[in-house]
């Protein structure tokens, strides 16, 4: 499984995480309990640390990454990704150098960049670009490019992010010994 250490700091990922083998952890990260990480998909806590909750789903191809700060033309510093539980960061996603409250859905192909916070309980829809430094409020549904608010999650859409982790836990469950692995194993 490519788990690998970088500038002293290996990644801190919980035993029943569920990691694909052909997914890419470096760094300065951290995965909590129930969590999964499906084939393709790159964590790369090298200029800042990633840390992922539980029961969130990295799916294939989605790239976590920190951000970079520019004042003027000079790089001054970096932006950690900071993802909370149940989370699903579906299909060739970009999660870079921002964070993603509890209950989020990040859709297929979405761009969150540095800074931004999508708020708990919130949409990002297929294809959106959320772009830097956006605040999304807690339980908004965010479509476009640039992503604009086109109205608020409504707890029949709450249950359903939630109940998509789950069944995400589940699915990623059914897999093991297949191609993904627990991480303690
Ligand atoms: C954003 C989303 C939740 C909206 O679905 P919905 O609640 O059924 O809302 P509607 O279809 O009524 O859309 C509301 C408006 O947003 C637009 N819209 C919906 N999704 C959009 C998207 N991804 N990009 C651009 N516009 C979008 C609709 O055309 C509609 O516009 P209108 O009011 O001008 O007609 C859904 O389209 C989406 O992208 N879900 C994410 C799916 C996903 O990636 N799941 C992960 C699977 S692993």
């Amino acid at each position: 499984m490519p788990i690998l250490e970088y500038k002293g700091k290996r990644p801190k990922i919980h035993p029943e995480a569920m990691i694909s083998p052909q997914a890419l952890i470096v760094g300065d990260v951290e995965i909590g309990r129930g969590s999964s990480v499906f084939p393709g998909a790159v964590l790369r806590g090298d200029v800042a640390r990633i840390r992922v909750g539980e029961y969130t789903n990295i799916q294939e191809n989605a790239v976590l990454h920190g951000g970079d700060i520019y004042e003027g033309s000079k790089l001054v510093s970096h932006t950690p990704v900071e993802v909370g539980s149940y989370v699903t960061i579906a299909h060739g996603a970009v999660v870079h150098g921002c964070r993603v409250e509890d209950t989020v859905m990040i859709g297929v192909r979405a761009v969150v960049f540095n800074q931004a916070v999508i708020g708990e309980g919130s949409i990002v829809g297929m294809g959106a670009v959320v772009l830097e430094g956006m605040k999304v409020p807690p339980r908004s549904v965010v479509v476009g490019v640039p992503a604009k608010a086109v109205k608020k999650v409504d707890d029949v859409a709450y249950s359903m992010i939630r109940n998509h982790a789950l069944f995400y836990h589940r699915l990623a469950k059914s897999h093991v010994s297949g191609f993904l692995t627990y991480a303690g194993s």
